[in-house]
């Protein structure tokens, strides 16, 4: 019988946050960093074992989280912002509350999150990494509230990469194309009746099919991890290739 190869100890003892830990990207990322020696604290809205429930849209609740997990921490050295929402609408069916939603949970959670901890990374050097998407940087049909809250997380940490890097902080994104999640799922249902396809299928990766979670975690660790000391505000593309 053969076993897989001990992972490198990467993250020995580094205190780590990961967002949206509940499932999908998140979940193995939090699995990852733990197996690599960090002391992880995990949230997510969806409750799970060794997840600390916590909505992110809800601004008491958010706060209360991030004193909890540096009191449990007694610092931080890593945030991984992984939540995130995605639903297909049409034009006639976006709504306030829809638009909101996806602003609320792609772009200002891990703003406000990163704004919160800003001060316990400048104290370990540290790092934030944020899960985009490369709809930050297209336009797909049905598909307006997701990429422009996606875009305002983009250029969010952008902005803070260079504001932290002054003191010492590296921050970076990672743009996934499509991951095989619940997450394509659950956001198909918002796709119209009569969806055009020669839009929705226009882009199409030169590797085909979704992409497994871990490909996405694995990115992330590199950025994370000190062989990326030289690298902040940059945006990781993790896509299969997407050809337009
Ligand atoms: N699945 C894809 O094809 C795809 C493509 C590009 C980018 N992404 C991004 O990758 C990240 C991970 O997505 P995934 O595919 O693993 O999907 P997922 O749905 O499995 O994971 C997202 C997690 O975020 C959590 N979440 C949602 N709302 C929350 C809230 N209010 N408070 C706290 N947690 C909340 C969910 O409960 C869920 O566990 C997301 O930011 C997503 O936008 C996904």
């Amino acid at each position: 019988m053969t076993t897989a190869p001990a992972r490198a100890q990467r993250f020995t003892d580094r205190r780590v946050v990961v967002t949206g830990a509940a499932g999908g990207v998140g979940q193995v990322v939090a699995g990852l960093f733990r197996e690599e020696g960090a002391r992880v604290v995990a949230t997510d809205v969806a409750p799970a074992d060794g997840v600390v429930p916590c909505d992110l849209r809800d601004d008491s609740a958010r706060d209360g989280f991030v004193a909890d997990a540096l009191a449990e921490l007694g610092g931080l050295d890593v945030l991984c912002n992984v939540a995130g929402i995605q639903q297909f609408a049409e034009i006639g069916k976006l709504t306030p509350d829809g638009l909101r939603r996806h602003f609320d949970i792609n772009a200002l959670a891990p703003l406000m999150l990163t704004q919160a901890f800003a001060e316990a990374l400048v104290a370990s050097k540290g790092n934030v990494v944020s899960v985009t998407s490369i709809s930050a940087v297209m336009g797909q049909p049905y598909n307006a509230q997701y990429c422009a809250s996606k875009a305002a997380l983009l250029l969010g940490m952008r902005s803070l990469a260079v504001e932290l890097g002054t003191r010492g902080v590296r921050v970076n994104c990672v743009s996934p194309g499509g991951i095989a999640t619940p997450m394509i799922e659950a956001a198909a249902a918002g796709l119209p009746a009569d969806a055009n396809w020669d839009l929705v299928a226009k882009s199409t990766s030169v590797i085909p099919g979704f992409m497994p979670p871990v490909d996405v975690a694995e990115s992330l660790m590199f950025l994370a991890s000190d062989a990326a000391a030289s690298i902040t505000g940059a945006n990781l593309v993790v896509d299969r290739g997407v050809v337009w």
